[in-house]
């Protein structure tokens, strides 16, 4: 696949604005299409919904209140009271409950109002609450549907076998990273850019074997080798001495599984990956100029008991290292096309080509929101910081 006219057409119905397209091309501005909605995605860490407490999470600009009720369910409502738009998130957990916390509106699970305390005979006929979420929970996440609420049942929640085995251990990541989610895939599959990460990892050679595209997802399988340079102990803990830590190749898999993005590393004449990292890439604003990355990296046991436990914080720093580089780049990306207005990105790798297509097909178009009834993305301005910013935190 590469970048066609057909390429940027969105699903019937969903009409792009010319403005939002390349003239030269005809295709849509892969940094103007927003995320479906119809999946599930992460908006918090399970242990910060903490039991009896409310959350404030977010997904694209709309607010969504977490809360935990008595019996330890979760569930998802729009975060604003149906009486006077307060945000729910601030409110009280009674029972299975959501209590705004203004003038004591009671809303069920489902977001419907359960109790007016003061609501007598004469008054006049209040709304029926709030919007309701499919929620789960799984992997130490919160996952909502925000989407069609028809569609949740039968989309699948990512299937992630290594989480539960006892041959793995999760590191989680949660972290704001200031730019479109489609940045986020493209640093991934392309590892080109090890370049990058010289100071942290040494040279290591990327060799591209294959790749494979369908409508919903891009994978490139890649050979690493070391080329010298200087060698990371955390690197080489991570892929039980394989990536930087010896002489021994990876083959390392990255898909882009639409929404999701998976990587393995197998070290050469293992049996199974060294390690298997699963991320999500959550709009936070309304413009979607910024996302918040939820990651699972799931580490295979060394045979020494105890060995990884002590691995682990050597692990979390080379990680975070390179995580901070990345999120340099793709920041610096984002700036860029605020700066210019448009994408001026000039791809030549195919395999980049690829995904940014997949996503485009993939996506929908960002909807005008706000009260101006101006489009999100009409002036390049950010609507300030959404509830998850400056919740940056790890866990695991
Ligand atoms: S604003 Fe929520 S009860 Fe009044
Ligand atoms: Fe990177």
């Amino acid at each position: 696949m590469t970048e066609t006219d057909e390429a940027g057409t969105f699903p019937a119905g969903a009409a792009e604005p010319a403005a939002h397209r390349d003239p030269s091309t005809g295709t849509v501005d892969l940094r103007r299409v927003g995320a479906n909605p119809d999946f599930w995605y992460p908006v918090a860490l399970s242990k910060n919904v903490r039991s009896k407490r409310a959350f404030a999470a977010v997904f694209a600009g709309e607010r969504i209140a977490l809360y935990r009720g008595e019996s330890g369910t979760v569930y998802a409502l729009e975060d604003r009271c149906a009486h006077r738009q307060v945000p729910l998130s601030m409110g009280v957990v009674e029972g299975e409950a959501l209590r705004c916390c203004y003038h004591a509106w009671a809303y069920r699970g489902d977001g419907r109002i359960s109790q007016i305390p003061y609501l007598s005979k004469g008054d006049g006929r209040p709304p029926r609450g709030v919007r309701g979420y499919p929620v789960r929970e799984a992997y130490g996440l919160v996952f909502v549907f925000p989407g069609d609420p028809d569609k949740a049942a039968a989309a699948p929640l990512p299937d992630l076998p290594a989480f539960g085995s006892p041959r793995y251990r999760t590191m989680t990541y949660s972290r704001t990273v200031r730019c479109h989610y489609s940045f986020m895939h493209e640093n991934l599959l392309d590892m080109n850019h090890q370049f990058l990460h010289r100071g942290v990892v040494g040279r290591l050679h990327p060799e591209l074997l294959d790749f494979r595209t369908d409508e919903r997802s891009v994978e490139a399988r890649y050979l690493f080798s070391h080329a010298g340079g200087k060698r990371n102990r955390g690197a080489s803990l991570l892929a039980s001495e394989g990536i930087g830590g010896s002489d021994s190749r990876d083959v390392m898999t990255i898909r882009t599984s639409y929404p999701y993005q998976t990587l393995d590393l197998v070290p050469e004449n293992a049996e199974r990956p060294a390690f298997c990292l699963w991320v999500a890439y959550v709009p936070e604003d309304a413009a979607q100029r910024r996302c918040h990355t939820f990651g699972l990296l799931m580490i295979e046991k060394p045979r020494i008991p105890g060995a990884l436990h002590l691995a682990w914080p050597l692990i979390r720093r080379f990680t975070e290292r390179v995580f901070a580089e990345d999120r340099m780049a793709v920041e610096a990306e984002q700036r860029a096309w605020d700066e210019q207005g448009e994408d001026r990105n000039r791809e030549v790798f195919s395999l980049i080509l690829d995904v940014r297509e997949v996503l485009r097909a993939n996506g929908v178009p960002i909807r005008p929101r706000g009260a101006c009834g101006a489009s999100s993305v009409c002036n390049g301005q950010d609507r300030g910081p959404s509830p998850m910013a400056g919740a940056d935190g790890t866990a695991g």
